[in-house]
């Protein structure tokens, strides 16, 4: 992705700040792996996913790698990811050039596709006015492509993101599919084992994109595709042993997937070297608490210690009404209770938390403002005396799912929908007071039945009432009325990131709504989200 000054690029730059070598998990011997190379990309995650998703095993490495470097970890492919700058600009990231007399197959994507011209002798300008968003690529008559197969369409819609083009390509190289503002929107080297597009196969906008990635790994790169969550977990548990030795870590369950998941795999990796502290913050969902208990304790054999401290939460949060202090308070009294709890395991100096990657870059990082700070993110006090083991930091949530899964996690946890650390805390507006909290629990616990009732729970990425601050004139039973209204917000999504507000059927919103007006006492009105993410977010804060 790159986008001259002054053009708003609301995702670019979202990046690793450190530029660190970032390992998807632990390395493992003689499987083989493909190195992405990030050039300050928001995308670079999401390569490494769809490279998971072919099966295949990834590591995201540093521009600055040389190509001895890469030759000595002989990969089976190298992908370049995009990146928010032009390769014109002074600093602009490069490559060692020798990487490409590796004979390693590459394939540069956005930026990565510009950089390769630009090193072997192309040319790449400006000119016109870039391309933004859904664009259709056409291939050029008369040529054929190794990387566009004949199972894709002459014609496809992918997702550009780009200010500068390909203007020439390199000798040798020929182009094989062009958009209007990108002649050369795909160009390629079979000899040279080096393929590029303009475009971003990695993002679900991109219809084909994963066909694509998995056509260049498996046909052109030569990967057997053989690369499992089971794989994942193993390298993790290996990574999560070495990291702990033989200390003690706590994890602190929310009740939401992830970190039912990070507590699986821990206790997976450590056994009784790893307690739970399950903190109930008063802000959770209907039955939440004696759910996760029984989960835990019961069925999982992990050992728990349940500490219900709604009052100090609600205390807490008494006047607070800021959407940011509100998560803060609630991040910062999480982890003191948490560290109250801590008695019958003093010793432990690992935390276990169940961070996602959008947590990650959706906290904000170098380069990228914050979006919301994220409970097991930015809310963290900068006294904390743990250190961090977050098995899950590089995942995205239907990843995470597949790893519950292969964990042996019952499905009414995996199939969880996401909860955000905070709570029931952030889907009220204003302050947060117990009567709120059991009036939203009442609705939210009625609309999921709901939905549950129509089949929809699992297409559905998250469905959930949201209590606003505001009371508005009604009438029931021939009586005025003044009450709350609840929203109903529900959406599809991928990954979070981006997200669509969910087409549930007018008679399902229906009978949700019906029921909260007649079941949830100071309730009068029901209103449903049409907002998708961007420009909304998911949660109401
Ligand atoms: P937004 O509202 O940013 O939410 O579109 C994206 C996804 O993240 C969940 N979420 C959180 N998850 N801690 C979490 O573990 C948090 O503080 C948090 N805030 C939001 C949200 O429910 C949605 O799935």
């Amino acid at each position: 992705m790159n986008a001259p000054d002054g053009i708003t690029d609301e995702l670019a730059g979202l990046g690793d700040p450190s530029g660190a070598v970032r390992e998807s998990a632990a390395v493992v011997a003689g499987r083989p792996t493909v190195l992405v190379v990030d050039f300050g990309a928001q995308y670079a995650q999401l390569i490494a996913r769809r490279v998971r998703e072919a099966n295949v095993y990834s590591e995201i490495v540093p521009h600055t790698i040389t190509a001895e470097q890469v030759a000595a970890r002989g990969p089976a492919a190298v992908i370049f990811s995009g990146g928010p700058k032009s390769v014109h600009v002074e600093g602009a990231p490069a490559i060692d050039p020798g990487i490409y007399d590796l004979g390693v197959p590459i394939l540069g994507i956005c930026y990565g596709a510009q950089l390769i011209a630009q090193q072997l002798g192309g040319r790449v300008g400006g000119g016109g006015a870039g391309e933004y968003g859904r664009t259709v690529v056409e291939r050029i008559d008369g040529t054929r492509s190794t990387l566009l197969t004949d199972d894709l369409p002459a014609k496809q819609t992918v997702w550009m993101s780009h200010f500068d083009a390909v203007l020439e390509v390199p000798d040798g190289f020929v182009a094989t599919a062009a958009s209007e503002g990108a002649p050369n929107a795909v160009y390629e080297s079979p000899e040279r084992r080096i393929w590029a597009v303009q475009y971003h196969p990695e993002v679900a906008h991109t219809p084909h994109g994963q066909e694509l990635i998995t056509r260049f790994l498996h046909e052109l790169a030569g990967c057997d595709g053989s690369w499992t969550m089971g794989n994942f977990i193993e390298s993790s548990v290996a990574a999560i042993r070495a990291q702990v030795g033989d200390g003690r870590a706590i994890c602190g369950l929310s009740g939401g997937v992830d970190s039912a998941v990070a507590a699986a795999l821990v206790h997976r990796a450590i056994g009784s070297q790893l307690t739970c502290v399950f903190v109930d913050t008063g802000l959770m969902r209907k039955h939440e608490g004696d759910q996760v208990v029984e989960t835990f304790r019961r069925h999982q054999g992990i050992e728990l210690i349940h500490v219900r401290a709604g009052d100090r939460f609600f205390e807490r949060l008494a006047g607070v009404t800021e959407p940011e202090e509100k998560r803060k308070a609630i991040g910062e009294l999480f982890i003191r209770v948490f560290e109250d709890a801590r008695g019958g395991v003093e010793d432990a100096a690992f935390l276990v938390q169940g961070t996602l990657y959008p947590d990650v870059i959706e906290s904000g990082t170098a380069h990228a403002s914050t979006i919301k700070s994220h409970h097991n993110v930015g809310g963290l006090p900068d006294d904390l005396d743990f250190e961090l083991v977050e098995p899950l930091r590089l995942l995205f949530k239907d990843e995470v799912r597949a790893v519950g899964h292969e964990l042996g996690l019952p499905d009414e946890i995996v199939w969880r929908q996401p909860f955000p650390g905070p709570g029931l805390g952030v889907r009220i507006i204003g302050e947060v007071t117990p009567d709120k909290v059991a009036t939203l629990q009442e609705a939210d616990a009625i609309v999921r039945e709901e939905l549950r009732i129509a089949g929809l729970e699992r297409e559905i990425w998250q469905a959930f009432a949201v209590l606003p601050d505001i009371r508005t004139v009604g009438v029931m039973g021939d009586e005025r009325t003044y009450g709350y209204p609840v929203i109903i917000r529900a959406v599809t999504s991928e990954d979070a990131m981006t997200a669509d507000w969910a087409r549930i059927p007018y008679d399902v919103l229906e009978t949700m709504a019906s029921r909260i007006i007649n079941e949830v006492p100071g309730v009068n009105r029901v209103a449903y989200d049409i907002t998708s993410k961007p420009p909304g977010t998911i949660e109401w804060e």
